[in-house]
């Protein structure tokens, strides 16, 4: 299907491979990161694809370097080091966390299950060795709690901070809980890490810290005025981060996540993202809703490369990449009437009854912002992110589990 995206930052750079002549790596990038997304490259990257091809000799492929991501997961392999994930039973935290069990990593996870289940830690169980799963240890209580903060951190060597109360809407309806969480709970995590020492507190903020401001795509130093009290309570923790880097020399990345989908993202209740809510809808035949006229957009992001890059914040050992904030998305733009025609497309073969499924229409949300697009440049060039999923591959990715739990 046609799709409209603005996929500037990932075109335009010649491929490693000479003859070859498609898109690569651009010069500027002072950091790793000589393969990116290429137009025709799978799910597991432009280095298989390239490695595979017949034009490409063995010694060809030998040449080509390794991702940041790719040589950061050898590393990590080799010197395990000690995690703490916070909202560890949530979506993003449990896709970290089976990521790093996955590369022998030694992991705590934090959890209160205000919107967190148990659930989707038993999958992580499931979906890693046993020997893996070892390596795991799980608290169960509040980021609110300085005594539980202090003890989750104890033995960690990075930590890696996405406990909140998310959603736009339910910061309207509580502000106070918002604020718990967010911020008196972050600033809890923020010391606790500084007091044991961790070497590095990356934290997920969001790109609903661009508030009203109309640029696009989003940089990171533009802000607008926030426009809700979550997106308050994460440049709170933009501020709170920096501050900690000044006064007390904590190293502190945060990320402005847009729209991220995958796996064990909930897709039920009032604040529910829309990919999970549209596809359980559309698998079970009831309405999908569309706000307003279906073309505002978003810059979805597959949760694999979020994942990733909190890996190489972590770890990175680029002195210009810390202290920083970056956005993580895709530098693409879907707009709603797009992302409802993958998904049906998707769902069509396993679900015949989509065959004349339309969207219903209806008047537009007080408070979304028309477009939604991140400029991922400073990403790329600071730490080596290179997206492995575009939007399409990361449905592919998803349907399975889309599939056996959404119904
Ligand atoms: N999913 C997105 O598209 C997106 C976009 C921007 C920012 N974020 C941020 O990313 C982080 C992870 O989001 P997610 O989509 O995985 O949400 P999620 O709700 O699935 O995960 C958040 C987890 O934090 C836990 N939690 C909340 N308050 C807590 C507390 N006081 N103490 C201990 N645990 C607590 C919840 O139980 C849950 O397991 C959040 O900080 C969110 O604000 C997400």
């Amino acid at each position: 299907m046609a799709v409209t995206q603005n996929r500037g930052e990932l075109r335009g750079t010649k491929c490693a491979w000479p003859q070859c002549g498609q898109a690569g790596p651009s010069e500027e990038e002072d950091y790793s990161s000589t393969l990116k997304l290429h137009p025709t490259a799978t799910a597991q990257g432009l280095h298989h694809l390239h490695a595979g091809q017949n034009h490409h000799s063995p010694k060809a492929a030998r040449t080509i370097q390794m991702t940041a991501y790719e040589k950061l997961s050898t590393d990590l392999k080799r010197r395990p080091k000690t995690w703490l994930v916070t909202g560890a039973a949530g979506f993003i935290g449990s896709n970290i966390i089976e990521t790093l069990l996955k590369l022998g990593q030694r992991v705590v996870g934090l959890d209160n299950f205000a919107t967190g289940k148990k659930k989707n830690l038993d999958e992580v169980k499931k979906r890693v060795e046993a020997s893996r799963w070892k390596n795991f240890s799980f608290i169960e209580g509040d980021i609110g709690d300085w005594d539980t903060c202090r003890r989750a951190c104890r033995s960690a060597d990075y930590v890696s901070h996405q406990a909140a109360l998310g959603s736009v809407p339910r910061s309207i309806e509580e502000p106070l809980g918002a604020n718990a969480s967010n911020v008196t709970g972050f600033l809890n995590m923020l010391a606790a890490a500084r007091d044991n020492q961790a070497k590095r507190f990356v934290y997920a903020s969001s790109s609903a810290i661009y508030g009203d401001h109309p640029g696009m795509p989003k940089v990171e130093d533009v802000l607008g005025a926030p426009l809700s009290p979550y997106a308050v309570t994460k440049y709170v923790n933009e501020l709170y981060a920096d501050v900690f880097a000044r006064c007390y020399g904590t190293q502190t990345i945060g990320l402005r996540y847009f729209n991220v989908f995958g796996p064990r993202q909930d897709p039920d209740g009032p604040y529910a993202a829309v990919i999970p809510k549209w596809i359980a809808a559309m698998m079970k035949n009831d309405p999908v809703h569309i706000n307003g006229d279906g073309k505002t957009s978003r810059d979805f992001c597959y949760v694999d490369n979020a994942v990733q890059m909190n890996l190489l914040a972590a770890t990175t050992t680029n002195p210009k990449a810390v202290n920083q904030v970056y956005n993580v998305a895709l530098n693409e733009r879907t707009s709603l009437n797009e992302l409802f025609a993958m998904l049906r497309e998707r769902l069509l073969p396993h679900c015949p009854h989509l065959m004349d499924f339309k969207p219903c229409y209806r008047d537009f949300r007080a408070g979304d912002v028309r477009h939604s697009q991140a400029d991922i440049s400073k990403a790329r060039r600071l730490v080596g992110y290179a997206p492995t999923h575009r939007v399409e591959q990361g449905l592919d990715a998803a349907l399975d589990w889309y599939r056996k739990n959404l119904l």
